[in-house]
């Protein structure tokens, strides 16, 4: 199957997702993240703001904030279809742009160079054991960790982990999955 066609499954299988079904995984997922070494030792992590269906993340940024670590949510440039990550130090130095999609306000926040991130975590519709990750089809984290020298978690219910996917020369694997029902070591 390609890409597209496992994309539009994907989707349908998590919008299909019972509410507190959701709740109780997206609970264990962070509960999970936050035992993990790699989210311990980071202090600046790349986090998105998510959006339905991916797995919600405002409760991480919190918890990051109040962990003192340096938060940086991305922005995505359409044109070039790169990613360029921003500090976020408040909810209100976001704005809504396309598709109810909240972004960090370049105007409020200071950019922030790839080198500084000791963690990423990455977002997507499906991915393999071995790490491989099926997005939204932009290309836009596949560019970004091209030479991201730091750490990659994915964030993930099982519904999200799948047998098989194909796999392109450009397509970047995560370093680990966490889900529900534990961590996953990619490599
Ligand atoms: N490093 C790269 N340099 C140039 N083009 C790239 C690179 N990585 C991906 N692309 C382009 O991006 C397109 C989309 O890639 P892919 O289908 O893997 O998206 P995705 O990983 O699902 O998306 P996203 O990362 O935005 O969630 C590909 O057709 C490819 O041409
Ligand atoms: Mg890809």
């Amino acid at each position: 199957m390609n890409k597209k066609k496992i994309r539009i499954e994907q989707l349908e299988t998590l919008h299909n997702l019972d509410y507190l079904v959701r709740e109780q995984k997206e609970y264990l997922v962070s509960r999970k993240l936050f035992q993990m070494s790699e989210w311990n030792k980071a202090d600046t992590i790349g986090i998105t703001v998510s959006k339905q269906p991916e797995i919600h993340t405002w409760e991480m940024i919190k918890r990051a904030w109040e962990e003192g670590k340096t938060v940086c949510v991305p922005k995505c440039i359409p044109k070039t279809k790169e990613l360029h990550f921003y500090v976020l130090t408040s909810f209100t130095q976001l704005e809504k742009v396309y598709y109810d999609l909240y972004e960090p306000n370049p105007d409020k926040v200071s950019f922030i160079d790839k080198k500084k991130l000791d963690l990423i975590l990455v977002p997507g519709l499906g991915f393999t054991k071995e790490g491989f990750r099926l997005g939204f089809g932009g290309g836009y984290y596949d560019r970004y960790l091209e030479n991201f020298p730091g750490c990659t978690i994915a964030l993930a219910f099982s519904e999200h982990l799948l047998k098989e996917l194909p796999v392109e020369p450009f397509d970047v694997p995560v370093n680990k999955i966490v889900t529900e029902d534990g961590v996953i070591n990619c490599e």
